[in-house]
């Protein structure tokens, strides 16, 4: 039989630091559990840039339309703020979702036992704390038309646009509430009703799909401002969150404070089935280039990991694997192992991007045990 394929993209900034990580990963499956993957390397973002003058080229694209599955680390960084919008290292990693048509971006925020006290809200708030929240990825305020910088007269203006169709955003709720039902049945669906038509066609489609196929979830909705203070106030009282493109950006990062540090939440970003049965799908984590730290071995490559255990899941249909992997990472945290977003006040030494790794390695090797 074929291995299974996955393309590699690692991008800009951290980006590199932190697939490094999850290579070895790849790397300990195919020596150790017989998990052969074809891996195939590219450029995305600022490095394509850099090598052929566009965030991604044709040739890319079509590799990332044939494999198995996507993996990529980060895209952007200073150096390519002043660059036309069209030709910003985030165009790559935008046509990418879009191309590939990833309506559905999972982001779960799993606060591990090992870094409750270390979040910035009390312990009570954040310890268990299991949400999935589901952004749609391919429409709304991100690629609407009309869009742009125009001269009006005396006056420059930038316009976006928020638009959605029904059936883009009955896919997205359906993704939500299958995946609600193999968890613990309630949806919340957020987004403003109040002030948006889009918001109120939302609030619509995503009730009648209830109503007509998924009578056993539980449906609430939210505006979305009052969502993020709900987010922060009491999270566990979600289970799924379902929203759009902009809002699930906004509330997925806070969301990651929940779990104690943006390097730590995973994603998936998911299609149609393709014809092996399993979605089209790319997985990074949420986090971006961190140009802040980048190249000097401070990253957390946790993220990064835990987006190939969604892999594991959702692309290979190996949930064993993939909660094998999970767990060693919470056993790694369980033992102390630190990168420095993850130090509180109390100090002590801090591990690199790739100590970080090895302690996870470690882990994986004494499972088999
Ligand atoms: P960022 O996520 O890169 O960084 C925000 C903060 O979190 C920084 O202080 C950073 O050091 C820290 N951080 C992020 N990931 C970390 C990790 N794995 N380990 C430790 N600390 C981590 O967001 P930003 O600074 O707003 O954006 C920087 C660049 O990244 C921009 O060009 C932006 O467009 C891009 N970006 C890309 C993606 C992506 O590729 N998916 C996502 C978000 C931002
Ligand atoms: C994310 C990022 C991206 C987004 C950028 C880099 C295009 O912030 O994946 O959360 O806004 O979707
Ligand atoms: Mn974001």
């Amino acid at each position: 039989m074929k291995n299974p394929s996955l393309l590699i993209l690692a991008g800009d900034g951290i980006g590199p630091e932190v697939m490094a990580e999850v290579r070895r990963i790849i790397d300990w499956y195919g020596a150790n559990r017989a998990m052969a993957f074809d891996v195939f390397e590219d450029l995305v973002g600022g490095a394509a840039y850099d090598a052929h003058g566009t965030p991604l080229t044709d040739d890319t694209m079509a590799k990332a339309q044939s494999v198995d599955a996507v993996l990529l680390g980060a895209v952007g960084g200073p150096k390519y703020d002043d660059l036309d919008f069209s030709i910003k290292p985030e165009r790559g990693l935008l046509r990418l979702r879009k191309e590939m048509d990833l309506f559905s971006n999972l982001r779960p925020a799993q606060c591990f036992d090992a870094l409750a006290d270390f979040s910035s809200l009390k312990r009570d708030i954040v310890a268990g704390l299991d949400i999935m929240i589901v952004r749609e990825l391919t429409s709304g305020v991100y690629f609407g038309e009309p869009r742009g910088i125009f001269q009006e007269g005396n006056e420059r203006v930038g316009i976006n646009t928020q638009r959605y169709t029904t059936s883009e955003i009955i896919r997205v709720a359906r993704s939500a509430f299958e995946l609600a039902r193999r968890r613990d049945s309630r949806v919340c669906s957020m987004e403003k009703a109040n002030v948006m038509e889009s918001g109120v066609l939302w609030r619509e489609e995503v009730q009648k799909l209830r109503d007509a196929e998924y009578p056993d979830i539980e449906l609430t909705h939210m505006y979305a401002d009052a969502g993020a203070m709900q987010l922060c106030r009491w999270p566990k009282q979600f289970d799924v969150i379902v929203t759009d493109n902009l809002f699930g950006d906004i509330l997925s990062d806070t969301a990651a404070m929940l779990t104690g540090s943006l390097g730590m939440l995973p994603s998936a970003s998911l299609g149609a089935p393709m014809a092996s049965g399993m979605p089209k799908a790319l997985y990074e984590p949420v986090h971006g280039s961190a140009p802040d730290i980048a190249g000097q071995g401070k990253a957390n490559p946790i993220a990064c990991i835990l987006s190939f255990a969604m892999a594991l899941r959702y692309s290979f249909d190996q949930g064993e694997e993939a909660d094998r992997l999970e767990q060693a990472v919470e056993r790694a945290l369980g033992n102390g192992a630190r990168t420095p977003d993850l130090m509180g006040e109390e100090g002590g030494t801090p591990l690199t991007t790739s100590g970080m790794g090895d302690a996870i390695l470690a882990e994986l090797t004494a499972s088999l045990a």
